[in-house]
Order: C-alpha cells, then sequence, then structure tokens
C-alpha cells in the first residue's frame, strides 16, 4: 500500500511516500525559515504563502524519489492540526485536491500524535502502550499512547512550551532564531556554573509544566549583568547552561514519574525540542536507571515531516478511518481534543439517557 502524507502545519512543507506504513520511499522537505529569521520567529502569513509556492516542487521531488507516480498513490494522510491555520488550509486544500482527482482515500492526522508515532515507524520493537514526550515550538505535553487512535493526555505546560522557553531565552540572551540549536551549541562542554534557576516542578503530583517564570528569572538576572557590564561571552554562555539544565531536568523528572504512574516502560520524544543534547544524555541515563527504554526518532524523522503523517495516516485507514472533503483543519491541541473528548462523553450520556427512557 502507497501513501502520499502531506505536512505543512508550521514552517516546513513536506511530502513524502511511504510503502505500507513504515517503509519511507521519500520524505521530501522544504522550509520557509530563513524567511522568518529576521522577524524573530515564524510569520503565519509568509509560512502559508512559502507553502504555496514551494508545495508542488516538493510534491514532485518526493515522488521522483520514491519512483513512484500519482496513478500508484492508494492513499492520501494529511495533517489537519494543529498548526498554523493559514498554513493548514494550503495542505489540507492540497490533499483534498489530490483525493478527489485521483478517486483516492482520505485520512487526516494529528501532528502531535504523528511525533510520537515517529517512534513507532523507527523503531520495530517498540509496541503500545507508551509514553510520550512531545516537546516543540508550540507544545509541552505528556502523553500516554494506547494505539495509533487512542491517547490520554497526562500533562501539558500550563504557559510557555518548551521550545517556546529556548527561543525566547535565546532573545534575551541576543541569540538567533530558533534558540533551542543556539543555547544546545553555547552550553556544551559547560562545566562548572555560577549560576542556578530553580527546577519548575509545580506540584509534586503534577505532570503539568511551566516555563514562563524560568524565562522571566533569566530576564532579570540578564537585565542586571547588563547594568553591571557583566554580560560577557562567557557569561551569556554560563546563563544559557543553567536555564538549559533546569528545563532539561523537569522534562525528565516529569517524563519518568508519568511512566512510572502509569507503568509504562518505553518513552517517545518527539518534536523540535528532542534535538537537544543534554537532554538526550540526560534522559537516557535517567531512564536506564529506572528500566525504561527510550526512542529518539533521528533528525529526519524528529523534525516536521510527512513520512511521520502519511505512516500515522496508514495505520488508522487499517483501523477504519476514512474522512470526507469536508474535512476541518483545527489551530489548537488540547482545544481540539479535550472538545472532542466532551462531545463523546456527552453523546454517550444521551445515548444512555436514551436508552433509559425508550419513549
Ligand atoms: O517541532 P519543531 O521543529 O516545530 C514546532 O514547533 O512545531 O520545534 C521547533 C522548536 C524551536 O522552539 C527550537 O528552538 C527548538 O524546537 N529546538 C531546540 C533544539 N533544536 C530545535 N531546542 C533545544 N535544543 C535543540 N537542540
Ligand atoms: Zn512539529
Amino acid at each position: 500500500m502507497i501513501t502520499l502524507g502531506v505536512e505543512t502545519s508550521c514552517d516546513e512543507t513536506s511530502f513524502s511516500v511511504v510503502r505500507n506504513g513504515r517503509e519511507i520511499l521519500s520524505n521530501a522537505v522544504t522550509s520557509s525559515l530563513r524567511e522568518h529569521r529576521r522577524f524573530g520567529g515564524v510569520v503565519p502569513e509568509i509560512a502559508s504563502r512559502v507553502h504555496l509556492e514551494t508545495g508542488l516542487a516538493c510534491l514532485e521531488a518526493a515522488l521522483k524519489k520514491a519512483k513512484v507516480g500519482l496513478k500508484d498513490v492508494d492513499l492520501i494522510a494529511v495533517t489537519r492540526g494543529p498548526g498554523l491555520m493559514g498554513s493548514l488550509l494550503v495542505g489540507l486544500a492540497a490533499a483534498k485536491t489530490l483525493s478527489w482527482t485521483l478517486d483516492k482515500p482520505l485520512v487526516g492526522v494529528d501532528h502531535v500524535i504523528a511525533h510520537l508515532y515517529a517512534g513507532v515507524m523507527q523503531d520495530t520493537e517498540l509496541r503500545f502502550p507508551f509514553l510520550g514526550l512531545v516537546i516543540s515550538g508550540g507544545h509541552t505535553l505528556l502523553v500516554r499512547v494506547d494505539s495509533p487512535a487512542d491517547f490520554k493526555i497526562l500533562g501539558s505546560t500550563i504557559d510557555d512550551a518548551a521550545g517556546e522557553a529556548f527561543d525566547k531565552v535565546a532573545k534575551i540572551l541576543g541569540l538567533r532564531y530558533p534558540g533551542g540549536p543556539e543555547i544546545d551549541r553555547l552550553s556544551r562542554g559547560q562545566k562548572t556554573n555560577r549560576f542556578h534557576f530553580t527546577r519548575p516542578i509545580l506540584s509534586k503530583d503534577s505532570l503539568d509544566f511551566s516555563f514562563s517564570g524560568l524565562k522571566t528569572a533569566v530576564y532579570t538576572t540578564v537585565e542586571r549583568l547588563k547594568k553591571t557590564g557583566g554580560l560577557t561571552p562567557s557569561v551569556k554562555r554560563q546563563v544559557a547552561t543553567a536555564f538549559q539544565e533546569s528545563v532539561c531536568e523537569v522534562l525528565v523528572q516529569k517524563s519518568l514519574s508519568a511512566a512510572a504512574s502509569q507503568g509504562l516502560r518505553s518513552l517517545v520524544v518527539g518534536g523540535g525540542v528532542s534535538a537537544n543534547s543534554r537532554l538526550r544524555s540526560l534522559l537516557t541515563k535517567a531512564a536506564k536507571a529506572e528500566h525504561v527504554r527510550v526512542v529518539f526518532p533521528d533528525a529526519s524523522l524528529c523534525q516536521d515531516n510527512a513520512a511521520m503523517i502519511a505512516g500515522l495516516g496508514t495505520a488508522l485507514y487499517k483501523r477504519g478511518r476514512r474522512d470526507s472533503l469536508a474535512l476541518e483543519a483545527y489551530a489548537d491541541f488540547l482545544q481540539h481534543h479535550q472538545l472532542a473528548h466532551k462531545t463523546m462523553a456527552y453523546r454517550r450520556s444521551k445515548k444512555q439517557r436514551n436508552y433509559g427512557n425508550p419513549a
């Protein structure tokens, strides 16, 4: 079975051809990152326009690399959310057009769950259920994944996402966007540190995150250093390291307590922040001590890409999922899934009431 994946949720345009849900024949990705850099963040209007400009060439590249034609495609899988609405609509329109003209089924996929499904595609030994940690510019989530179609949100950030915190702190330190890789690079090999920021844990049992206080603490420290002329390159490095240490420790601690409380022995880490070298070493070591297996998908499956969309789309299709051309996009992960959950619970309770009262 040949699935064509379509991903345009943020600044990456991607088309991918995947055979039987696992074998990645191609995974073409282009990005408008450079166009956003001078604005210090992704500009939605620019992102959607670039998807339109580069989409067709990206699709052609994916088909060419995979050595397949559109006639060989059996299924179209597309990201329907979360993401930037204008960007999502470009991919959705493309996928619907392909589905309609080729007369092939369409399946809409959640981008966040697809980041975790990338772990399933990469690691043949990984089994459901597993714990997922999604850490990106827009999300910080702990999710129990029971199957490609069933998951439960265990915790999320109550303010900034982890990647957002990296980007904002980088800006405070005068580093370029995106800030995560910059802070990662600056902190490498940094041993001693005169700075220490508190670990935002919230309460002992909470699996929620909060990074905005930490960002403010960095801001206050940097402002104080600027006033005394003490923000030298080496001091900047130490501040960056102390910030990164705090974020990584919280992510490790909460992930492992979620795994323990859910009785899960595997952890998949997805999203851009999973590339962080300090997080990788801290988490790998701490998880090993707790007998938890950690899967970090490879860089090509870690960044935003359409192969993970095609993979999850195929799995959902095999479980009977079919979407119509009326498929809608959604911008917000929590809002969409909590609303869907409430609607289902409401329908269930209504059904029960009706059973109770056949009249
Ligand atoms: O998943 P992603 O590529 O895009 C979305 O947000 O959907 O994640 C981008 C985020 C940015 O905030 C970026 O600064 C962060 O991931 N990031 C990193 C690293 N590489 C990317 N954060 C920390 N360390 C890194 N090495
Ligand atoms: Zn993403």
